[in-house]
C-alpha cells in the first residue's frame, strides 16, 4: 500500500460515482435531438441559481467567458480600468484585456491569498469602472470593505468564483455579493463538467437579459440581434452532467473540508497552512501550504509517490504575454506566494488514509 502513487487529481476516479447517471442522461440528450440551449440548460440554470440563492443563472461556455461577458455587459469605455488581484489565475486578467480595458493589479493578503481590501483604494482613479475579486483556492474574499468601496466610488463588482462553488462569507454564497458571479465548471473544479463550461449568476433581471443576449450572438429572438454578441453557450450535454453533480456539490465540499481539517490538525513543522476564520465557509478547491523550500519539498513528495501541484508557478506580471504591461511595477507578495506555494491532494476521490499518508511523509521532511 505504502508504495502506490497518490495522484494530485484523477478525473476518471473523481467522476466514477456519477457514471451511471451520466450515461443515462447522455442517452436522453442523444434521443432528444436537441443539443444547444434546450431544457437541460434551463433546468441547470434554475437549479444553480437556487443553490446560490440568486435570481438568475445564465450558462456560458467557460469560466473565462463568464468573466468576459460580465465585463462586456456594462459597455464601459475602451481603456477603462478594472481592478483585479495580482496573484489570480491569468484568465481573470485576460477577461479584462479581451474587453480592451486596462487590468490594474492589486496585491493580496499574504495569509488569505485574496485581494487586500486596504490596498484597493490607492489604485482607484477616475478611469476605474469595476473591481473583479477572485475567491481564490475556495475561500471568499473579505467582502464588507470591498462592497463599501464599490459604493463609495460607484464601481461595479464582479466575482470570479471559478474556485469557490458553495463557498460563503457571513453565510452568503460567493457570487451573490456583486453585480455578477462568474463560475467555471472546468473538470477539476468542485462542480466540474466533462469539458469546458461556465455560468454567470446575477440578481438583476436586466443584467441577466444582457448576458443571455451576449452569449448568443447578441440575440434572444432567432435571427434578430440587439447587441454585438459572442457564441458562448453552455451545451445541453454538459448542463445535464452538471445537474447530476450539483445534487452532490455539498457532499463534495464536505469531503474536501474534512480532508482539509485533517491536514490542518496534523501537519507539523514549518508549513504555513490556510487560515480558518468563523466568517468564512471555505470549500478548498485547492489546499495549499507554503514552505521556503517548496521545490525541494515537491521533489521529496514525488520520490515518496505523492504528486502535488503549484498554483501557480509564475505570477501574471511575469508571464511572457503580460510582462511588458507591468514592467515598472512590483508585486512582492504575489511573487512570494508563487515561489513558496504547494497544493496538496484533496480531490473527491482521495480518502482520509491518503491524506494521513501525505501528512506522515510531510512531517518527515
Ligand atoms: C480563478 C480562475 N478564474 C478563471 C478561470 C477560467 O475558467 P475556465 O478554465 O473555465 O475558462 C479559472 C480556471 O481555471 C480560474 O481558476
Amino acid at each position: 500500500m505504502k508504495n502506490t502513487m497518490i495522484d494530485y487529481e484523477n478525473l476518471a476516479l473523481l467522476n466514477e460515482p456519477f457514471h451511471d447517471e451520466y450515461i443515462s442522461s447522455l442517452n436522453s440528450v442523444l434521443k432528444s435531438g436537441w443539443y444547444i440551449l434546450g431544457e437541460n440548460v434551463k433546468k441547470f440554470e434554475t437549479e444553480f441559481a437556487s443553490y446560490n440563492n440568486a435570481a438568475n443563472c445564465i450558462g456560458v461556455a467557460s469560466g473565462l467567458d463568464a468573466i468576459t461577458l460580465s465585463i462586456a455587459a456594462f459597455q464601459f469605455e475602451i481603456g477603462s480600468e478594472i481592478i483585479v488581484p495580482s496573484n489570480t489565475y491569468v484568465a481573470t486578467i485576460l477577461s479584462v484585456l479581451q474587453n480592451y480595458m486596462k487590468p490594474v493589479l492589486v496585491e493580496p493578503l499574504i495569509d488569505t491569498y485574496n485581494i487586500d481590501p486596504a490596498k484597493i483604494e490607492a489604485s482607484i482613479t477616475k478611469k476605474t469602472k469595476a473591481i473583479v475579486v477572485v475567491h481564490l483556492y475556495g475561500k471568499s474574499c473579505c467582502m464588507d470593505p470591498i462592497i463599501a468601496l464599490c459604493k463609495k466610488y460607484d464601481l461595479k463588482l464582479i466575482e470570479d468564483c471559478a474556485q469557490s462553488h458553495g463557498a460563503a462569507y457571513k453565510n452568503k454564497n460567493t457570487g451573490t455579493f456583486g453585480d455578477f458571479g462568474a463560475f467555471s465548471f472546468y473538470p477539476t473544479k468542485n462542480l466540474g463538467a466533462l469539458g469546458d463550461a461556465g455560468a454567470v449568476v446575477c440578481n438583476d433581471n436586466d443584467l441577466a437579459k444582457t448576458i443571455r443576449r451576449l452569449r448568443n450572438y447578441g440575440s434572444d429572438k432567432k435571427y434578430y440581434n440587439e447587441l454585438v454578441g459572442y457564441n458562448s453557450r453552455l451545451d445541453e450535454i454538459q448542463a445535464a452532467f452538471l445537474s447530476i453533480k450539483l445534487k452532490r456539490l455539498d457532499e463534495i465540499n464536505k469531503h474536501k473540508r474534512n480532508l482539509a481539517s485533517i491536514y490542518l490538525n496534523n501537519l507539523k513543522g514549518d508549513y504555513i497552512k490556510p487560515v480558518v476564520d468563523k466568517d468564512y465557509f471555505d470549500v478548498y478547491h485547492i489546499f495549499n501550504i507554503r514552505h521556503p523550500k517548496r521545490d525541494e519539498l515537491k521533489e521529496y513528495l514525488l520520490k515518496n509517490n505523492i504528486k502535488t501541484e503549484i498554483h501557480y508557478p509564475v505570477s501574471p506580471n511575469n508571464q511572457t504575454a503580460l510582462k511588458e504591461m507591468f514592467k515598472n511595477q512590483q508585486f512582492p507578495i504575489s511573487e512570494e506566494i508563487h515561489k513558496t506555494t504547494l497544493s496538496l491532494p484533496i480531490s473527491f476521490f482521495h480518502t482520509e488514509d491518503d491524506v494521513y499518508r501525505v501528512i506522515e511523509v510531510m512531517n518527515g521532511f
